[in-house]
């Protein structure tokens, strides 16, 4: 039997305080719970059958249907027993970053919602750990509630990929990233507020289409950018998703990089030199991409990641690492949890 921690899933609490009426605005997040019909009938979710289920909402728009397993342990814990997940680490969805607020409004919607994941936490029979959110606009605040957070018990912070026009090679999301690696906090990038909005909008194009642009932007920025040039070597950083369209196209990155000098931006090595500086999930549902990440990276850069518990994240947790046809019993070890537990300290 493999050891599983999933190192990729996501959280809402069950409810939380109203926002609009706090703060003002319309477009605060909340939950309309719904109604539990019987299994496949009436509104629920034909992907939910006989799980109470919530309408997550935008102000009063309708974003998307979420169920208990977000907010409840114990369906967290049957559903992981049933995959043979051991251990899962959850994280905020990036609609609760308040990265467009005000800072004192998003470091409080951050103090909030970690506290919240730590409650989640608390009843997950020691099987669940948590990152932390910050308000990235600000990198004092970020500072002060990652540490924070850190003392609360969370293992590592999660950020999106980018706050407004700022990329991750960003002065600021620097400084945040180095402040993360002296005080050996993990990082977990993941892709939010998706490129090219109007032309992604149809057919969730804004997901299978913008999430893996936004996190290749990511990794390249923070390359070319220099990032890994100037924060320290001692940093854990991990990006979601398989690095989106990443390592497909890295060969083009250096091509690029040796043939047009202003291609290498601040960096002082081709792109493929800092793959040793940070870690993929494996959310990338297909054995061959995810055959492409171990040739690139290594087997000792990769950690399992589900997306869990969304209908675009891998419905039997697990199971592409463990049905892998070319990865040998002890890299895929490494892929389903040493590696996630040396870097998350658990
Ligand atoms: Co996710």
């Amino acid at each position: 039997m493999m050891n599983v921690v999933d190192i990729h899933s996501h959280f809402f609490p069950k409810s939380w305080e109203n926002l609009a009426a706090k703060f003002g605005g319309d477009d605060w997040p909340w939950l309309r719970h719904e109604e539990n019909p019987k299994p496949n009938q009436g509104k629920t979710p034909k992907q939910y059958p006989g799980r109470d289920w919530a309408m997550l909402m935008k102000g009063d728009k309708e974003f998307r249907p979420i169920y208990s397993a977000c907010w409840d342990a114990s369906v967290r814990l049957e559903e992981m027993d049933r995959d043979g997940v051991d251990k899962q680490i959850i994280s905020a969805t990036p609609i609760l970053f308040a990265y467009d607020k005000p800072v004192a409004q998003a470091e409080y919607c951050a103090q909030l919602f970690n506290d919240a994941a730590m409650d989640i936490c608390a009843q997950g029979d020691n099987r669940l750990f948590a990152l932390a959110q910050v308000p990235l606009q600000d990198i004092d605040a970020s500072c002060r509630e990652v540490s924070r957070a850190k003392s609360c018990g969370h293992v590592g912070v999660q950020i999106g990929n980018h706050v407004g026009d700022n990329n991750m090679d960003d002065a600021g999301v620097l400084t945040f990233l180095q402040h993360c690696a002296e005080q050996d906090i993990p990082v977990f990038v993941h892709p939010w507020d998706m490129m090219a909005a109007n032309r992604t909008k149809d057919y969730m194009m804004g997901w299978t289409v913008g999430m893996p642009a936004e996190t290749q932007l990511s990794i390249v920025s923070m390359i070319l950018g220099g990032g890994f040039d100037r924060v320290s070597d001692n940093l854990k950083i991990c990006f979601a998703h398989g690095g989106g369209s990443f390592a497909f196209l890295l060969g083009r990155l250096d091509n690029a990089w040796h043939h047009r000098s202003i291609a290498r931006g601040k960096s002082e090595f081709p792109p493929s030199h800092y793959l040793n500086r940070f870690y993929l999930d494996t959310a990338v549902f297909d054995h061959d991409s995810l055959d492409l990440l171990v040739k690139k990276m290594g087997p000792e850069r990769l950690m399992f990641g589900s997306d869990y518990p969304f209908p675009l994240g891998e419905q039997q947790m697990g199971q592409l690492i463990k049905t892998a046809p070319s990865l040998t019993d002890k890299n895929k070890q490494l892929l389903l949890a040493t590696n996630a537990e040396q870097f998350f300290n658990i």
